[in-house]
């Protein structure tokens, strides 16, 4: 019998992503979403494949209904998004403190055996040095940040405190296939890539210096996948991401050559909140679950582009 697994924010772009995988492979796969920033449309084709709770990660009962009779609970359901948090940080902090919790209780009470659950590179913010390595202490700045880091102890504090074996991915800028260009919050390299396709300016928070680590969705996606499988994971922390560091400014200047489109860049002030740098360290989660990013920054792209120009679009 194959195994029944959640994923919370499965309609999202992550959680899509990692829901084919785990059908692909065999699972039995189950999504909690509000759909308040997921789409319906990241689950077309396999919608009648997966069975779909929706509710609201803050209300227990709802959670409780979805973790029930589930082996590993894939916990990518949040409030993404560094602005949002500026703008509303009682709801983000709602929704991925309180959140994260009701999962973690769910998941003690069902016995369920292990929660893999998204956290952020944000929690380093800024200073310290680079590439970041899970031993340095975190600072974060944005109130999306510092929810984070309260959800990823908490993952922690269930392993040493109750048993529940958890694993908390700190996951560095992530795109790819199903990253919604459209939101109010949307992330940069979709619009940047609509932006540039389109021959309109790319908006550049700042001088376009500040640097990611840019991580193709499917990297996360193996990640996630070890993680659920590593007997030696529990209770860790683990930096997921390509382990390369590029500016804005370069992303722009790549997407546009692999476009063959000229770009024009529009300033506007850096907004709070955002880091400066952020470049990971992998080693740990190569050490603990076997991670290797497969797909670097500049295929990544092109398959984003390629995803794009089909008109791909969960909306
Ligand atoms: N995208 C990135 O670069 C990145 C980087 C670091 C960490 N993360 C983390 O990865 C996870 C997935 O992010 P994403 O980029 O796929 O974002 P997303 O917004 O596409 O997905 C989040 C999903 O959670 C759902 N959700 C939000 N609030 C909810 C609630 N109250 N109840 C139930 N469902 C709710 C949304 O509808 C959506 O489907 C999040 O935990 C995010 O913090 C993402």
């Amino acid at each position: 019998m194959s195994r029944v697994v959640l994923v919370t924010g499965g309609a999202g772009f992550i959680g899509s992503n990692l829901v084919r995988e785990l059908l692909v492979r065999g699972d039995r796969v189950r999504v909690l979403d509000n759909f308040s920033t997921g789409l319906r449309g990241n689950l077309l084709g396999i919608a009648d494949d997966v069975e779909v709770v929706e509710g609201d990660l803050r209300s227990y009962e709802r959670v409780h209904t979805a973790v029930r009779g589930v082996e590993v609970v894939f916990h990518q359901g949040a409030l993404g998004s560094v602005p949002r948090s500026v703008q509303d940080p009682l709801t983000s902090t709602a929704v991925n403190v309180e959140g994260t919790l009701n999962v973690l209780l769910a998941a003690r009470d069902e016995g369920v055996r292990r929660v893999v659950a998204a956290s952020s590179s944000s929690v380093y913010g800024d200073g310290g040095t680079f590439p970041r390595t899970e031993s340095q202490a975190p600072n974060p700045i944005s109130p999306y940040a510092v929810a984070k880091l309260a959800a990823e102890r908490f993952c922690v504090s269930f392993a040493r405190v109750y048993g529940l074996e958890t694993v908390a991915l700190r996951y560095f800028n992530v795109f790819g296939p199903r990253q919604d260009p459209g939101s109010q919050y949307a992330a940069v390299v979709p619009l940047f890539v609509n932006a540039i396709a389109a021959g309109e300016p790319v908006t550049i928070h700042g001088d376009g210096e500040q640097s990611r680590d840019f991580t193709y969705v499917a990297n996360v996606v193996d990640a996630n996948l070890l993680a659920a499988a590593a007997a030696e994971a529990a209770g860790t922390v683990l930096n997921i991401a390509a382990g390369g560091s590029e500016t804005v400014g370069t992303l722009a200047e790549t997407i546009g050559r692999l476009l063959g489109k000229p770009v024009t860049r529009e300033h506007t002030p850096p907004r709070p909140g955002d880091v400066l740098q952020s470049w990971a360290d992998v080693t740990r989660a190569r050490e603990v679950i076997g991670y290797e990013p497969r797909i670097g920054f500049e295929e990544g792209l092109r398959l984003t582009i390629q995803y794009l120009r089909e008109g791909g679009s969960g909306r």
